[in-house]
């Protein structure tokens, strides 16, 4: 069956913005191929803290085959209906529902968002399962290229998560009650009983360091290194409620934490932080983990405790080498030679990754040809 779209789609490409008028074949009429992904929405205009389980976001059990997976951020907001409660979304429902939701920042809100789509979703039809591989987001691209959800491992769900199993050691995607344990044990060390700055960063170590004496295939390299300690500090940053002040603004009770990380749910009357956490602000709290408990990028080399930094790994601080590996080595090798739409709309992609830099003097990767 062939069938023809014909879409008007806005380009916004530097300075100047092009309509065009597409028509495109594809194979079947539920997955239209979205003719060059739209542009990412712009921020929202009110960032101050507000209700956010409130009675149109009611938390619900996800039904048979609608997808979670290992971040309990988007499953949480897939459980009160910010996403589909199906767990497939499109870029802009992503970015437009982590700053509803949880007051995260745009840019973070984008990069991120752009980032996990590149390499787990589907271009063509715009659409990314939070979970895993599902027929819904449309028929899969050619391998290497899998979009197969946010928990397919490797590109960027990773190892030294601190609910879910590293892959090699067996489940990566549901949350495992032995390792919350160590989550609550390391909040009562270092955090009088909270998850805290302190505890996040013993937390974020024990977990680096458990994984180099389990797992033989460990790997903590950009951009995992990175998402790691980013990861640590989304808790403090989005799982706290917004009318906290002071020092209880960033003191998490394990047991709030276990219904998002567990359940994918706010607790009641939950509001979202009264300011939103973006780079800048998640990069001090990242800066602070890290200098506590410094571990550079590196990993395993088939053998347990063979833990070997990686000089060629970006750090922490080198978000523009971060951003240009990322392309260049991570996306490259999963479309080493994408041709025609599917070379567009990857391109597409990789542009509005950069734009969500924002004004950093980042150098563009050139697009792929
Ligand atoms: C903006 C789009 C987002 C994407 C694409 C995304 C994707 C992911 C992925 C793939 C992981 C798994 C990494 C791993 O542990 O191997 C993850 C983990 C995590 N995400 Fe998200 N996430 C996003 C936003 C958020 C938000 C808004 C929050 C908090 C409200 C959040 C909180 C977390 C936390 C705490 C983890 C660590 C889970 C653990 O290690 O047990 N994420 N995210
Ligand atoms: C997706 O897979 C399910 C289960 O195998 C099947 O029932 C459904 O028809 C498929 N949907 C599409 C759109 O291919
Ligand atoms: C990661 O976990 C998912 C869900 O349990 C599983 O399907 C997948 O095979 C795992 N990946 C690896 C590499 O073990
Ligand atoms: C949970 O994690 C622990 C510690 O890594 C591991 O021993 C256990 O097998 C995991 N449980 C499941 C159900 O995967
Ligand atoms: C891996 O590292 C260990 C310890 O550093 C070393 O003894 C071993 O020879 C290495 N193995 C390989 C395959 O490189
Ligand atoms: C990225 O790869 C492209 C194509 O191989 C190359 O032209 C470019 O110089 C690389 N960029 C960086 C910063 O490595």
């Amino acid at each position: 069956m062939m069938l023809c779209y014909s879409l008007v789609v806005a380009l916004a490409i530097a300075t100047s913005v092009i309509a065009g008028q597409f028509d495109f074949d594809t194979t079947t009429q539920q997955f239209p191929i979205v003719a060059l992904p739209p542009p990412p929405p712009p921020p929202i205009a009110d960032t101050s803290g507000r209700l956010v389980h409130d009675a149109a976001h009611p938390w619900h059990a996800p039904e048979e085959g609608d997808m979670r997976g290992p971040c309990p951020g988007l499953n949480t907001l897939a459980s009160h209906g910010w996403l589909p409660r199906d767990g497939v979304a499109t870029p802009a429902q992503i970015i437009t529902a982590v700053q509803e939701g949880f007051n995260m920042g745009y840019d973070l809100a984008a990069f991120v968002t752009y980032a996990g789509h590149i390499v787990d979703g589907n271009l063509l039809t715009n659409k990314l399962s939070i979970g895993q591989a599902t027929n819904r987001t449309g028929p899969p691209p050619p391998p290497p290229a899998h979009a197969g959800g946010l928990s397919a491992h490797g590109a960027f769900e990773g190892d030294a998560s601190i609910t879910r199993g590293d892959a090699y050691l067996g489940d990566n995607d549901s949350f495992n009650a032995t390792l919350f344990d160590e989550f609550v044990s390391v909040s009562e060390k270092y955090g009088g009983g909270a998850y805290d700055f302190a505890a996040a960063g013993a937390l974020r170590m024990a977990r680096i360091r458990d994984s180099i004496a389990r797992n033989p295939y460990f790997r903590l390299l950009a951009p995992r290194y990175h998402t790691a300690y980013a990861e640590s500090v989304f808790p403090i940053a989005f799982f706290i409620d917004g009318r906290r002040t002071g020092a209880e603004r960033t003191r998490l009770d394990p047991a709030v934490a276990r219904g998002f990380f567990e359940s994918a749910r706010m607790p009641p009357d939950f509001w979202r932080s009264s300011s939103p956490w973006g780079r800048p602000e998640v990069g001090i709290a990242v800066d602070a983990l890290y200098r506590a408990h410094p571990i550079s990028p590196g990993s395993n080399n088939g053998t347990v405790d063979s833990y070997t930094h990686d000089p060629t790994s970006p750090r922490l601080h080198q978000f523009c080498e971060m951003y240009t590996d990322y392309v260049n080595v991570t996306v490259r090798e999963l479309y080493p030679n994408a041709k025609g739409v599917l070379l567009a709309a990857l391109n597409k992609n990789l542009d509005y990754l950069y734009s969500a830099l924002g004004r950093t003097s980042c150098p563009q990767v050139p697009p792929f040809v």
